[in-house]
């Protein structure tokens, strides 16, 4: 069994990982947020030193793994109904393993067992090193389950392999967990307590990743803004004899990897995140001039119940300093409508400062209580269902209105776009992101996947710029 090679390079570590026969193939399938997706691919990595190659073929695989999501009752409803599909593949082939991985894994444990029949193992997100041997015992025809969380696994000593992926953009872990206790949200029960990487090996990874040709690299975390290393939450220094680095360090120091390497992280909190971070993203061209802060509501008394931490003027004035340091900012945001005790003047301030913002984005969801959250436990989930949904759509509605706002006002610009791949319509037109996170599709010409090209903008719908290479 090959280990994977941190090898000191002037000082710099770099990831090497040797390739080998692998007899058998994993099926694996992500739910969920872009955390997931990077997960997947450190389970890839493990497996990949257990004898699994990755299949996009079902029909040939061993072993079948969902990466499960659990934050609204639709997510595990999705994974549910996955499984049931597999039915008919398990009786084709006994010897096949099903595995439930994730965050529904954390949250169901055991009783996934009982309630799917055909799932065989059970994985938390912290227990991924574990697989190997767990796959032992379930060949040897027992179900497995281990959903332990840690409050040290970071898996940064992993080399992730890259799935789906066309060599362009590439996730990078920079921390697990989440301590904020918003009391909607099952994160905290499912992936534990927050913990960062260490920095050395974050640099490293980018570092990598750009030696293999890729352009962007996305840094990930729940809230990427209270990353810390070496320093406990009292902002004391642990060891004396390395050095600390906070967020906005961090982020400098990826974005010093190479200047033509884009840099993109995500997600912010507004109650943590600092005007340092937005200077360090004016300071490099290559990070991206894009801001996921999410606000849920507009409404402080509703903040406040869901445990954010701000105020509807607190966000408004967050907002206010980003643009005043970075005026064409991109910023998107979440936002739940029907959350406990909304009333129509609570989803009118929800309203009010989308109008005053005009988000360049937005996710839209309607509550969706979840077990064992402070808002379960503490709140009535009393909002009729119809009303948590007539109000989405008002804000699904006002989005629209903003985002084609946005997008008009971008006919006529030039715009730096990095090529992803070919547009979903048409395979003479190529599909990329400006440093927005706008996307662009544009004729191909004689541009290739990677390349960066300047495209004029002629067009728009409301989710696509549209132009040409100039
Ligand atoms: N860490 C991020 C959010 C992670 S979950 C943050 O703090 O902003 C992604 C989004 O799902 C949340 O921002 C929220 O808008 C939504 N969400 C989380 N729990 C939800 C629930 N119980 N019902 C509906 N939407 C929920
Ligand atoms: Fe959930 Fe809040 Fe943590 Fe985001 S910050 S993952 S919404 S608990
Ligand atoms: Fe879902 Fe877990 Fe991410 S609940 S949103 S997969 S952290």
């Amino acid at each position: 069994m090959e280990k994977i090679i941190l090898e000191e390079k002037q000082g710099n570590p770099t990831f090497k990982v040797s390739l080998k026969n692998n007899s058998k193939k994993l099926y694996i399938e992500s739910y969920g947020c872009q955390m997931n997706f990077s997960d997947s691919e450190i389970v890839a990595s493990i497996l990949d030193k257990n004898g699994y190659n990755t299949t996009r073929n079902l029909e040939e695989s061993d072993l079948i793994l969902l990466n499960t999501c659990s934050i609204r009752e639709k997510a595990e409803f999705t994974v549910r109904n996955r499984l049931k599909s597999f039915k008919k593949l398990k009786k084709q082939n006994p010897k096949l393993i099903v595995g439930v991985l994730g965050c529904m894994a954390e949250r169901m444990k055991e009783s996934l067992l009982e309630e799917e029949k055909l799932v065989d193992l059970v994985v938390g997100p912290d227990a991924y090193r574990d697989l190997p041997s767990l796959l032992e015992n379930v060949e040897g025809g027992q179900k497995s389950v281990n959903v332990l969380l840690s409050r040290e696994e970071t898996y940064a000593d992993i080399s992730p392999v890259r799935l789906d992926s066309k060599g362009i953009s590439g996730f990078i872990s920079i921390m697990r967990g989440c301590d904020n206790m918003c009391s909607f949200c099952v994160v905290p029960f499912t992936r534990g307590r927050e913990r960062s990487r260490s920095p050395l090996t974050i640099v490293a990874e980018a570092k990598d990743l750009y030696q293999k040709g890729y352009k962007e690299v996305i840094l990930l975390g729940q809230n990427v803004d209270s990353y810390r290393w070496n320093t406990n939450k009292k902002e004391e220094v642990i060891d004396h004899n390395i050095p600390t680095t906070n967020f906005s360090e961090l982020l400098e120091k990826v974005a010093l990897v190479a200047n033509d390497l884009r840099v993109r992280f995500s997600t912010s909190h507004p109650k943590d995140m600092t005007d340092d971070v937005v200077h360090v993203m004016k300071k490099y061209r290559n990070i991206c001039n894009y801001i996921h802060l999410p606000v849920q509501s507009g409404s402080s008394k509703i903040l406040q119940k869901m445990n954010r931490g701000y105020s509807k003027e607190w966000y408004l004035k967050r907002i206010k300093s980003i643009r005043e340091i970075i005026p064409d900012c991109a910023i998107s945001t979440d936002i739940i409508t029907g959350f406990c005790d909304e009333s129509d003047e609570d989803f009118q301030e929800t309203l009010d400062l989308m109008k005053k913002v005009e988000f360049n984005f937005c996710y839209m969801f309607f509550y969706s209580e979840r077990p064992k959250t402070l808002a379960e436990r503490k709140y009535k989930d009393n909002v009729p269902l119809e009303i948590k949904k007539s109000r989405l759509q008002k804000v699904i509605d006002l989005q629209k209105e903003h985002s084609l706002k946005s997008n008009e006002s971008s006919v006529g610009k030039i715009m730096e776009v990095l090529v992803e791949g070919p547009s979903k319509k048409s395979a003479l037109e190529y599909c990329g992101r400006n440093d927005e996170n706008y996307k662009v599709v544009f004729p191909k010409e004689d541009s290739k996947e990677g390349d960066y090209v300047n495209v004029l903008i002629e067009r728009f719908t409301s989710a696509t710029l549209i132009g040409k290479i100039i």
